[in-house]
């Protein structure tokens, strides 16, 4: 039964969304720049990751405190060893719903299969243009949209349903969002999201943040908003009239922080509760040390009882100019 667990505004803690490595294949300019994530660049030490051990351990106290949803995510969580196996001891934890994937999708054509055996029940892929020239641009390598089509169609051959996110850039890929909804919505659900500043390296500006009603009139215009399905869900749902369904994530225009049950653990267990948290709550350490269950459980409870995060709301020139944890550390 769900636990009464909620924070100062009152928000239950439903999704625990957890990053299995700060690396990934692709350089994306809005998540790591390949001036700043470049040759020499330190990524985290094997020894420094929680192991799988570790993972499965948090994520049975994470659902004794009311968590249901999972996400595994990056970096790129497809380049973390053995994946599947972490799923499998997942997928068994009593009250776990739903296992999701955020993924860049490059290496789905070789896992896909196993990672629906093991138990993941859907992906989302991002994808931010067919365009070879701009998706090349964007991803910082000059990687071909095909090989991520690939990883979809991969995806979809394993029985996994996909969404694929698509960071909307003015003045970048916004001339080219028509062409990706009509190539994708017939397999997908597609979600176009805000620009957001995340991390403290991606050159945020208000300026290429695209409102909603102009990504609508470039999908077409002949969408029509659909109820939220649950509580908290962060994409503002449209169908078009053949059913194809289209996503808004619009957390710079109109924030949803109001019903955010998310906490988010890094690769190394370090415990956020926003996406734009300067720290965060060490959990490895303990866990390290010898702590109990219920002593873990209490430091992650007493974290969660104390969020009063709502950093989307009060976005300014206050919040903004302060150190924040990367995207590649907590997985978007
Ligand atoms: P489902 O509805 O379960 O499919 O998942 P979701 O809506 O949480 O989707 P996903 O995790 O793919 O989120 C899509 C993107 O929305 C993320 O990659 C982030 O960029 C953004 N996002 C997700 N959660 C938050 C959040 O709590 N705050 C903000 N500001 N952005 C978020
Ligand atoms: N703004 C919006 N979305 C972002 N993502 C990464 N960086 C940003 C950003 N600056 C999203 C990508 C990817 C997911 C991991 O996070 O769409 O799908
Ligand atoms: Fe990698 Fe995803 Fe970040 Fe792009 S958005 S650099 S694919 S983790
Ligand atoms: Fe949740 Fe922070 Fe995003 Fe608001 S900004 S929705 S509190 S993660």
């Amino acid at each position: 039964s769900p636990s009464a667990l909620t924070d100062q505004l009152g928000r239950p803690l439903r999704d625990l969304r957890l990053s299995v490595t700060d690396r990934c294949n692709l350089r994306c300019t809005y998540c790591m720049p390949k001036d700043v994530f470049g040759p020499d660049f330190a990524f985290l030490p094997r020894n420094e990751l929680l192991s799988f051990e570790e993972l499965e351990r948090l994520t049975r106290l994470f659902v004794a405190a009311g968590v249901q949803k999972l996400r595994l995510t990056g970096g790129e969580p497809l380049l973390r060893q053995g994946l599947p196996e972490l799923i499998r001891r997942l997928h068994a934890i009593a009250g776990v719903q739903d296992i999701a994937m955020t993924t860049n999708g490059l290496l789905l054509p070789r896992y896909a299969a196993e990672l629906k055996a093991a138990g993941l029940r859907r992906v989302t892929v991002s994808l931010d243009s067919l365009d070879p020239e701009v998706f090349g641009q964007m991803n910082g390598l000059g990687m071909h949209p095909d090989r991520v089509m690939d990883g979809i169609e991969a995806a979809l051959q394993a029985g996994l349903p996909v969404k694929v996110n698509t960071v909307v850039q003015r003045g970048v890929n916004d001339a080219h969002l028509g062409e990706l909804w009509r190539a994708l919505k017939d397999r997908a659900v597609l979600r176009f999201i805000e620009f957001m500043d995340v991390g403290n390296h991606n050159g945020w500006n208000l300026e290429q943040v695209v409102p909603p009603a102009e990504v609508l009139a470039r999908l077409g215009g002949d969408l029509t908003p659909v109820e939220a399905q649950y509580r908290g869900e962060v994409a503002a749902r449209y169908r078009d009239a053949q059913g194809h369904e289209a996503g808004l994530i619009t957390s710079v225009s109109r924030p949803f922080c109001g019903d955010c049950t998310r906490a988010r653990l890094s690769a190394v267990g370090v415990l956020y509760t926003c996406l734009f948290a300067g720290s965060g709550l060490d959990l490895r350490a303990p866990l390290r040390d010898g702590q109990s269950d219920d002593q873990l459980s209490r430091l992650l409870a007493e974290c969660w009882q104390a969020r009063r995060d709502r950093y989307s709301e009060e976005r300014g020139a206050a919040t903004s100019a302060h150190h924040k944890v990367e995207m590649s550390h907590i997985g978007g």
